[in-house]
């Protein structure tokens, strides 16, 4: 029997409440499929930095090397400075573990209130392909003249041929697997660049020559698209239906994920791996730690429950985390009356049940 060890780290706020019912769903769909989870807890947040001043220590993240996988809730405490537990978990978990892809599928569910006028589950359905180890990410740069009136500022975007190439090969070759022809809803598939080639011109010139030049020695039958930043925006709310795979790099990423959240029905949805292929990678829901709904049972568990679906995904238990998705699918398109936090009809474990219920079904 495969048996896999995953390391939860709950973390701040109502992170622990929707890992509760991530966690519920995972045990039900391991029972149900035949695999083991033997899930390690760990109390990195918040709450243990204001108590011992550390954020996540080194040794853990040595630890972390001998898992399978991670599974976090969320990390941000109202008590704690913005950027410290950021940088010092989220960030350095990914960084030192070189999670350098962060795969955020932006997938309409039925049932689900979209803002988008007239477009449907049909229309909503891609992936975007964040790389997650460069760009405005390093901390490259610095300050001089601090606090004077000359005072100077500088944070570069930073990326080598190493880090495009590995990235655009895992954006191809999830195109080829995963994409619209692949999945049968689509003559083609299709990889989209999103850059700023009339800007930067020399990061996303470097991106688009390796885009291009890896596309037509290796994917010939993938149909590429290009797309500036600030159109990929425009687009993602007027034709979104053009989508199958979106890659880009970690700044215009994590942008256009949280427009793409919004128009899959929010943050009560929306989930994301940072994926190391070779090594460690750590599932998340892509919301914050909403603390202002701690304890109040009300928050919506679907996005740490769709992170659970990814992380089984990647593992390779495909079978459960397609019965984990058809799940999800039937509780918002049948029984919940919105995914906001406090009108979904039912409490977060309410949610979790419903989905394990169908799951072990
Ligand atoms: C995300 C978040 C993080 C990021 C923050 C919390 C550091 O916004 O996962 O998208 O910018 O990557
Ligand atoms: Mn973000």
């Amino acid at each position: 029997m495969a048996s896999y060890d995953i390391a939860v780290m709950p973390g701040d706020g109502t992170g622990p409440e929707v890992t509760v019912e991530a966690v519920k769903v995972l045990k039900t769909a391991a029972d149900k499929f035949g695999f083991k989870v033997n899930l390690t807890d760990f109390d990195f947040g918040g709450e243990r930095y204001m108590k011992t001043g550390e954020t996540i220590p080194d040794s853990a993240i040595e630890e972390f090397r001998k898992f399978d996988a991670i599974l976090l809730g969320a990390i941000g405490h109202p008590d704690v400075a913005p950027g410290i537990l950021e940088k010092g978990i989220l960030l350095k978990t990914r960084f030192a573990l070189d999670q350098y892809i962060n795969l955020r599928p932006v997938k309409l569910f039925p049932g689900v209130e979209c803002p988008l006028k007239g477009k449907g589950p049909k229309d909503i359905d891609y992936v975007v392909v964040r790389e997650n180890s460069g760009d405005l990410y390093t901390g490259t740069g610095g300050v001089s003249l601090k606090g004077t009136p000359n005072e100077i500022a500088v944070q570069s975007a930073v990326y080598n041929r190493f880090q495009v190439d590995r990235c655009l090969k895992y954006a191809y070759e999830y195109a080829k697997k995963h994409g619209k022809k692949a999945r049968g809803v689509g003559e083609e598939n299709t990889l989209a660049l999103c850059g700023k080639t009339n800007v930067l011109t020399y990061l996303y010139d470097l991106w688009e020559r390796a885009f291009i030049e890896m596309g037509e020695k290796e994917y010939a039958d993938i149909r590429r698209d290009y797309y500036h930043v600030d159109a990929t925006c425009m687009w993602m709310v007027k034709n979104p239906e053009w989508f199958d795979v979106i890659v880009t790099g970690n700044m215009f990423g994590d942008i256009i994920t949280d427009l793409g959240a919004i128009t899959q029905g929010g943050m009560g949805i929306a989930a994301g791996g940072n994926i190391n292929p070779e090594g460690v990678s750590m599932f998340e829901p892509i919301g914050g730690s909403a603390p202002k709904y701690t304890g109040q049972g009300v928050i919506n568990p679907l996005a740490a429950i769709c992170s659970a679906q990814m992380m089984l995904e990647t593992l390779g238990e495909d079978k459960a985390a397609a019965k984990i998705e058809e799940a999800v699918k039937a509780v918002t398109g049948t029984k919940l009356k919105s995914l906001a936090a406090g009108r979904m009809g039912y409490s977060t474990s309410e949610v979790g049940d419903l989905v394990a219920e169908l799951v072990a079904g």
